[in-house]
């Protein structure tokens, strides 16, 4: 029997309540297997700063690092909160996380599922994954403010991209399209962010050549916005940086059905650190502590979390369970109406 050790970090907002659901439903998913999961809560987040200082010291950070994989809900402050700076959590607990981990894959996949009504034109089916760079790019927060309160004030946010950062999400989202169905996009701005871009495009190319069998194009941001819109079957993987990634994933949640059901993992790819698996979605403080956040997202992740393990079956179990259920429930006209823990019930009652 395999014992693997997983960090749980609920967070803010909805995050604990759909957090919950996913261990429920990943214990429903181990029954069957060879492998057994122990978990340690970590208390952290706006809610955890207010009342101790943390945002995540490093001691925390070493603890985290000592687990298997780390299974997170969402952090940030309620904006009605006037005690919370705007990116205190983000910066100092998500975003330190994703660098000291170096969660270089932001890898976040969107579907459509039979039945589950979308805001695109009838009948419209997609499936493909964004590959989000994850420890670059304007979330570096390189950058700072001259002159403040002045109006001769500069603020300035340097997006960094290093060839090695490039070349290892590129690595990846090839590898990716080679096992799907042969289809890359690089997504960026080169007309305006010609250094970059050019960096992008250059990696592209040269992974390209490795991968004879992948063809691949080219889209600026701004473009892709309408192309998963209008006709988001032509992706299969998209790769793209840190910031316009986190933008079109939003995107990719709204058109799949809403973002409750945009699973994601932030991948350490050269295995020296824990992987990290969270929905898309926010906090969520207006439904907060009403026990209707939709877990589906966070269930989704922990998918991600067992493939990140090795334990595939598993995966597959849940991900059928949850596409299974959603479309009875598109059927039936019934999903709305149920409580997060309903809904985790029922996804865990159909993995077993
Ligand atoms: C996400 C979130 C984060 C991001 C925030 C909370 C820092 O929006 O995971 O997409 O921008 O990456
Ligand atoms: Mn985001």
């Amino acid at each position: 029997m395999n014992t693997f050790s997983i960090a749980v970090i609920g967070g803010d907002g909805i995050g604990p309540e759909v957090t919950a659901e996913a261990r429920k439903v990943l214990d429903a998913a181990l029954a069957g297997e060879e492998a057994t999961f122990e978990y340690t809560e970590y208390s952290l987040g706006t809610q955890h700063w207010l009342a101790t200082g943390e945002t995540l010291h490093d001691e925390t950070l070493e603890k985290l690092r000592g687990h298997d994989a780390i299974l997170f809900g969402a952090i940030g402050a309620d904006p009605q909160d006037k005690r919370i700076p705007s990116g205190v959590v983000e910066r100092d607990l998500l975003l330190k996380m994703r660098f000291s981990l170096d969660h270089a894959v932001n890898l976040r996949p969107s579907r459509t599922y039979p039945g589950v009504s979308t805001p695109l034109a009838e009948g419209t089916e997609f499936d493909f994954v964004v590959v989000r760079e994850g420890t670059e790019g304007p979330y570096v927060g390189n950058g700072g403010s001259l002159r403040k309160g002045t109006d001769q004030e500069i603020a300035t946010e340097v997006s960094v991209n290093t060839a090695h950062g490039v070349k290892r999400v590129v690595a990846d989202a090839f590898a990716r399209a080679e096992n799907r169905r042969g289809k890359l996009t690089l997504v960026h701005k080169h007309n305006v962010l010609t250094n970059a871009g050019d960096l992008w495009r250059r990696c592209v190319e040269a992974e390209a050549a490795k991968h004879p069998e992948v063809t691949w194009d080219y889209m600026h941001i701004d473009a892709a916005t309408i192309h998963m819109v209008a006709n988001p079957e032509r992706f299969d993987v998209i790769v793209t940086d840190n910031l316009f990634g986190d933008i079109l994933t939003d995107l990719a949640g709204a058109v799949s059905g809403g973002i409750g059901l945009a699973p994601s993992a932030s991948i350490n790819v050269d295995g020296t650190a824990p992987s990290m698996f969270e929905p898309v979605h926010g906090t969520a403080p207006d439904i907060a502590g009403k026990g209707i956040a939709d877990p589906t997202a966070a269930v989704l992740s922990t998918a991600l979390l067992l493939q990140n393990l090795g334990l595939d079956q598993a995966a597959k179990r849940i991900e059928t369970a949850v596409h299974q259920q959603l479309t009875e429930w598109a059927a039936a006209g019934t999903g709305e109406q149920l409580s997060t823990a309903e809904k985790g019930d029922a996804y865990a009652a159909r993995v077993q």
